[in-house]
């Protein structure tokens, strides 16, 4: 091992750490209050799918800072573009990514989540605030709309009417009514979105994964097809389910009377 660093671990901006199956990943450009630039999610979306990849890892987690989850995307950055630059560029199409991961995402989210920093979140499966956090779409107060997602996934988790209501007015939802809307799982008290999130991420961990990554799959994918067409495709993933060790090991634990030892296979 050298002593010295690497010259690119200065410029990175997600830091990663492992706990045990969980792989948490930590936004830290608090400069710019974690404005998420392309080389920022450019940055998440490799580190994510390296982790989605590797079976140590059973969930990921994501947070922001203690007061800022993320400012949206980055303002300074694109303020002097062009429509066609912006076309050409396609800065946005990266975060497709994001609905590629096969693994569980969990957000814990303090302080601002807005733009960007909202339709990141989104991306989650589940979703932990702070009492603190505060989530908004913006956009339409400085000249634009949402175009990572916020038109597309707020909607969907929390209606049509509330949805229209951020997307037209720009106005921030706090926690507690982000909670009432079904924007979020769990509000906890400031500086604790973490620990209840990596708890959250360990009892799912503990789970058997093929199982874990088929509910995962089945709810993302069949979400907006036909009703029978969801049911077939959700029967299909469950019959695939009794070729793993650990379909036969949970049901022989019942019939046993134990708990089971999932093993992962
Ligand atoms: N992009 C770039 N820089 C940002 C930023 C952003 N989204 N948000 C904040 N910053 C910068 C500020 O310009 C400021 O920099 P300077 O110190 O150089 O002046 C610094 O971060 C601190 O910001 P504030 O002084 O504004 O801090 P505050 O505590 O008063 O306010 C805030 C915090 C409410 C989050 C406010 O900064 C804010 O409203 N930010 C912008 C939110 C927003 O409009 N997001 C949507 C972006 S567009 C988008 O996301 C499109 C999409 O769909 C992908």
């Amino acid at each position: 091992m050298g002593t010295h660093m690497p010259a690119e671990t200065t410029t990175e901006k997600i830091r990663t750490e492992r706990r045990g199956a969980v792989a948490l990943y930590t936004i830290h450009r608090p400069e710019a209050l974690n404005a998420l630039s392309d080389e920022l999610i450019a940055e998440l979306l490799q580190k994510l799918e390296a982790a989605d990849k590797d079976d140590a890892v059973r969930v990921h987690v994501l947070t922001g800072g203690p007061k800022v989850f993320a400012a949206g995307a980055d303002i300074k950055g694109m303020a002097q573009a062009t429509a066609a630059e912006m076309a050409r560029k396609d800065p946005l199409g990266q975060w497709d990514r994001f609905s590629k991961l096969a693994k569980p995402l969990i957000a814990a989210v303090n302080g601002f989540a807005l733009g960007g920093g909202c339709e990141l979140a989104m991306n989650a499966d589940l979703l932990i605030a702070g009492e603190d956090a505060v989530f908004g779409q913006p956009e339409i107060l400085i000249g634009v709309m949402p175009g990572a997602g916020g038109t597309v996934r707020l909607p969907r988790l929390v209606g049509r009417l509330r949805a229209m209501e951020l997307l037209l007015t720009g106005r921030r939802l706090p926690a507690r009514q982000a909670l009432e809307w079904g924007l979020v799982n769990a509000v906890v008290p400031p500086g604790q979105a973490l620990e209840e999130a990596l708890r959250l991420a360990s009892e799912i961990a503990a789970q058997p994964a093929e199982a874990v990554r088929q509910v995962k799959a089945a709810v993302r994918g069949n979400l907006d097809k036909p009703v029978l067409e969801a049911l077939a495709n959700e029967r299909e993933r469950f019959y695939s389910l009794f070729d793993t060790a650990d379909q036969k090991e949970g049901m022989a634990a019942f019939v046993e009377k134990r708990k089971p030892k999932f093993t992962g296979k």
